[in-house]
């Protein structure tokens, strides 16, 4: 804040002071003021005070001279702030009265109509679901452009033959490509909940006034209508309390950042030289000032980290709200600083992950030695004997069992044993066993709906491409 010596200090109560004989203290104000936060919601801000002042003098409860001089006012303070020139003043709290007392400088008079039939109750609720649903639709683009890269990728992997893990631990043979499109199913959803709360958000909390509505013939349906909004919120009380819609974008916010991390936790695995299925480009890769050797996946590991942020947004507003009395409360001013804070930082982890997709080289060679390790087609073996000799399951199991145990003795793989290794243990087994026991003839029999047959993956991402980005 640089330009407070402009304002004097008694300004905030000038706005609301009438029966106020001192100014605020210096900590009242500090704890007080929301602008240095709050001041991002300018243009929603602007944009809902010239829906109301229009609206006002097409009842006539405003003259249409006073609404027109409010309207080109409220442009020339909206081109000040984006060009950097207003003067933004913590005596005057928050973005609300910062823009209302820059109007009365601009135009006089006429600036104090602007706040009739309306109280910064509802301005602040509208304000902010505005904000709220411009950042789901710019979040949106930046999940799309996610699925875009990973489908990319998975178009490209979808023969890539890797070890599929349960508890870490090589369960089946899978692709590369049916693996990525997992996240794919992820990010659809985590869209699907973003359009959601964006639908349910969608109602104008503008000319619920303090909390109890006005006694001026206001349009709420005009006002609704000129900001995008399907309708007017319907109960007055509820419209400046309600921050559900905050919670919401929060709640589908720490998903999608899970989501992320998990995904994020994934390259740190696969980058590591144990593993060695990834390695990132120099543009996503740092290095480590004392180790020469080291290639570090920072960008990885920060999207794992800032999912705590995000969560700990959510957590921070829910118990905010949970001890609010109808109606509003200045508690609720904390509202603002969580969201934004997880709006930002998921454009960052978002446009970081998309990028590192593009900027990684998957070593399939790695990937498809590691899937033939740990007796992976343990189970193929086991339905082989259920599908051609008519086995029991559960005695396949037993059969496998004594197989892979059998491998594990003579210190080799499943593939390793010779047919009189195996007719040893079961008789009924023939050469053809052999057929079942690679790695590739393994996921090329997983052609069932939604599994990872090379063929079922391609046909899967042409399915996404469709659901997800026409
Ligand atoms: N800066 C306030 C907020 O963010 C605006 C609403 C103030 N309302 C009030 N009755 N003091 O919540």
């Amino acid at each position: 804040m640089t330009d407070d010596k402009t304002k004097t200090p008694n300004e905030a109560s000038a706005m609301w002071g009438g029966r106020f004989e001192a100014g605020p203290d210096a900590v009242m104000e500090a704890i007080n003021a929301s602008i240095d936060f709050d001041r991002r919601l300018y243009a929603h801000d602007i944009a809902a005070s010239q829906a109301h002042a229009r609206m006002l003098a097409a009842e006539g409860i405003i003259a249409e001279a006073d609404a027109k001089a409010i309207v080109d006012g409220l442009d020339v303070i909206k081109g000040e702030i984006e060009a950097g020139t207003f003067a933004f003043s913590r005596a005057l709290e928050d973005i609300h009265m910062n823009v209302e007392a820059r109007l009365t400088e601009v135009i006089g008079e006429a600036a104090g109509r602007l706040h009739t039939a309306r109280s910064r109750n509802d301005q602040v609720a509208v304000d902010f679901k505005l904000w709220v649903r411009d950042a789901l639709d710019a979040l949106d683009g930046d999940m799309r452009a996610l699925q875009a890269a990973l489908l990319d990728q998975a178009e490209a992997h979808a023969a890539s033959v890797m070890p599929g893990f349960t508890h870490l631990q090589s369960a089946q043979p899978v692709t590369l490509g049916h693996h990525l499109m997992a996240y794919v199913e992820m990010i659809g959803r985590d869209r699907s909940r973003a359009a959601d709360c964006r639908k349910r958000l969608n109602e104008s909390p503008l000319g619920a006034a303090a909390l109890a509505g006005t006694s001026f013939p206001i349009d709420r349906e005009a006002t609704a209508s000129a900001l995008g909004f399907d309708r007017p919120a319907a109960n007055s009380m509820d419209a400046v309390s309600d921050r559900d819609f905050a919670l919401e974008f929060l709640a589908f916010a720490s998903i999608l950042a899970v989501h992320l991390s998990r995904l994020a936790e994934e390259y740190v695995i696969w980058c590591s030289a144990q593993f060695g299925y990834a390695r990132l480009g120099d543009a996503f890769s740092t290095g480590s000032s004392i180790m020469p050797q080291k290639r570090n996946p920072d960008a990885a590991e920060l999207v794992r980290g800032k999912a705590g942020r995000v969560i700990g947004a959510l957590n921070g507003l829910l118990i905010v709200m949970k001890g609010m009395p109808m109606t509003y409360g200045k508690d609720m001013q904390e509202d603002k600083e969580p969201v934004f804070e997880a709006a930002e930082t998921l454009e960052l982890s978002l446009a970081a992950m998309t990028g590192m997709l593009g900027d990684t080289d998957f070593d399939t060679k790695r990937m498809a030695a590691d899937a033939a390790k740990g007796f992976a087609t343990a189970t193929d073996l086991a339905d082989w004997l259920v599908r051609v000799l008519g086995m029991p399951f559960r005695q396949a199991h037993h059969v496998t069992g004594a197989l892979v145990k059998l491998a594990e003795d003579k210190g080799c793989g499943l593939d390793g044993l010779s047919l009189d290794d195996m007719q040893g243990i079961e008789a009924g087994i023939t050469a053809e066993i052999l057929d079942v026991l690679s790695a590739e003839k393994s996921v090329a029999s997983r052609t069932s709906l939604g599994g990872t047959a090379p063929a079922s993956v391609a046909a899967a991402v042409a399915e996404a491409r469709k659901r997800f980005l026409d």
